[in-house]
C-alpha cells in the first residue's frame, strides 16, 4: 500500500503508481492488514454468500452494492460521493466484487477528492483474469458501454480463490472466454492451452501475467498494444446493448470473438482455418452460433449502427476500427467499412457461420 513512497514518487497522486504484483491469500489473512480507516465497496451477493468476509470485515466501514451494468453508472458515484464526504483524499478503498464493483470502484477511486488508494479484491474469475489488471474503470451512459473511464491503477491486489467457490459454471466460463482472448495474444500459450486446456487457477496466474505485460508496453493505450485486448469487444458490447445487458459480459466477450473471426474472415485477414481452429478452441459452449442469434434477433441495421458508431477504438467515413486475427500472437486493428458489417447481420441472425 505504501508503494508510492517505496518507488520515490510520493508526488503522484494514488493511482497514478502500478501495482505491485498480486498477491494469493485467504480473505481473513488479507482482511487483517486492512487499515482501520479503509472504507470497503462491497457487493451485496459476495457479502450475502461468504459468511467469512463479513465477519473478516466487521468493524470496517462497508458499502454493499447490487452489482451490474445498472450500477455501472455515474448517478451511482455522484450517491457515493455524498455518502463518503468525510472520506480524507488517499484513504484506502477496497474494491470487494466482480468487474462491475471494480470498474465502479475505480471511477470513484480516482474522482473522490482526486484520489483514493484502491485495493482489488476480486470476487468472480472474469474480474480476477481480466478487469483488475490494468487500471482501467469506467461507467455506462444511454446504454454505451464504458462510455465514462479513467486509469486508476490499483495500490494492491488480493487473489482469494475461496471466493470463486460460490461461482457458477457460466461465470467461469465468463473468467475462462476473457482468459482464451487474453491466451490469443501469445502464440505459445494459446498452442499450450487449445493442447491440455489448463485448470482455473493456472488460467487465472498466465492470463494476468499476459495482460499485465501488454499494459506494461502500453499503459495509457496509445501505442497500439494494449488496444489488442479489444479482440472480440466492438461486437462483445453490442451484443450487451442490443440485449440490455441480459447476455452477460463475459458471454457476449466469447460470441464477439466469433463476430471478429467472421469479419476477419470476410475481410481477408483471417485465413479461414486460422477461423476454424480459434473457434473451437474458445471454450463458447455447443450452442454459441444459436445463442449468437438469439441476441441479434431483435436487431436492426439502425441500432447495430449506433452501438457500432459508439466503440471507443473510434470510426471513420463509415469505417469502424475492429481488432482482427491474423493467426493467435498476431492481431491487428483493421478499419472495417460499416456496410461490410452490416452484410455479415443475415447470416449471424440464421446461426449461420457467413
Ligand atoms: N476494467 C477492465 O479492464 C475490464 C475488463 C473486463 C471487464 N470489465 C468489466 O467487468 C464487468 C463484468 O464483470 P463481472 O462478470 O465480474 O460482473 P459482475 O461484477 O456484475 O458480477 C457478475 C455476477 O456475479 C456475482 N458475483 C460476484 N462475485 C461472486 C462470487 N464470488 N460468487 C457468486 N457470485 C458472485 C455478482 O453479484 C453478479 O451477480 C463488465 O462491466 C465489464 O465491462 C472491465
Amino acid at each position: 500500500m505504501s508503494s508510492g513512497s517505496r518507488l520515490g514518487v510520493r508526488d503522484l497522486p494514488p493511482g497514478a503508481v502500478a501495482a505491485a504484483p498480486a498477491r494469493y491469500g485467504t480473505f481473513t489473512a488479507f482482511a487483517e492488514q486492512l487499515p482501520a480507516d479503509a472504507l470497503v465497496l462491497a457487493d451485496r451477493r459476495v457479502l450475502r454468500l461468504h459468511p467469512v468476509v463479513r465477519r473478516a470485515l466487521r468493524g470496517h466501514r462497508v458499502i454493499a452494492l447490487a452489482a451490474g451494468e445498472a450500477t455501472k453508472q455515474l448517478a451511482t458515484v455522484q450517491r457515493l460521493a455524498q455518502a463518503t464526504l468525510d472520506v480524507p483524499r488517499g484513504a484506502p478503498l477496497l474494491a470487494l466484487g466482480g468487474g462491475t464493483i471494480g470498474d465502479l470502484a475505480t471511477v470513484y477511486a480516482h474522482l473522490h477528492k482526486r484520489g483514493l488508494r484502491l485495493v482489488h479484491c476480486p470476487t468472480t474469475l472474469l474480474a480476477a483474469v481480466d478487469s483488475s489488471v490494468g487500471g482501467k474503470g469506467a461507467v455506462n451512459v444511454a446504454g454505451v458501454k464504458n462510455a465514462l473511464g479513467v486509469f486508476h491503477d490499483a495500490a494492491a491486489t488480493w487473489l482469494c480463490a475461496e471466493l470463486f467457490a460460490t461461482l457458477s459454471e457460466s461465470q467461469h466460463r465468463e473468467g475462462r472466454l476473457e482468459a482464451w482472448k487474453v491466451a490469443l495474444t501469445d502464440a505459445r500459450t494459446f498452442a499450450a492451452w487449445t493442447k491440455a486446456p489448463p485448470a482455473d487457477l493456472d488460467l487465472l496466474r498466465t492470463a494476468r501475467a499476459l495482460k499485465a505485460a501488454l499494459v506494461r508496453r502500453d499503459p495509457y493505450e496509445r501505442r497500439g498494444v494494449r488496444v489488442l485486448l479489444n479482440f472480440g469487444h466492438t461486437f462483445g458490447h453490442v451484443l450487451e446493448g442490443l440485449t440490455a445487458y441480459r447476455l452477460r459480459h463475459g458471454l457476449a466477450v466469447g460470441l464477439g470473438m466469433l463476430c471478429a473471426l467472421d469479419v476477419g474472415r470476410a475481410v481477408g485477414v483471417t485465413p479461414r482455418p486460422v477461423a476454424a481452429a480459434v473457434e473451437t478452441a474458445l471454450p463458447n459452449g455447443n450452442a454459441a452460433r444459436r445463442r449468437l442469434a438469439r441476441a441479434f434477433a431483435g436487431a436492426d441495421a439502425a441500432a447495430l449502427t449506433r452501438l457500432l458508431r459508439a466503440d471507443k477504438k473510434g470510426h471513420d467515413r463509415g469505417a469502424v476500427n475492429m481488432v482482427l486475427l491474423r493467426r493467435p500472437g498476431a492481431l491487428v486493428v483493421r478499419a472495417v467499412p460499416l456496410r461490410r458489417l452490416l452484410r455479415l447481420l443475415p447470416a449471424w441472425r440464421e446461426a449461420r457461420t457467413p
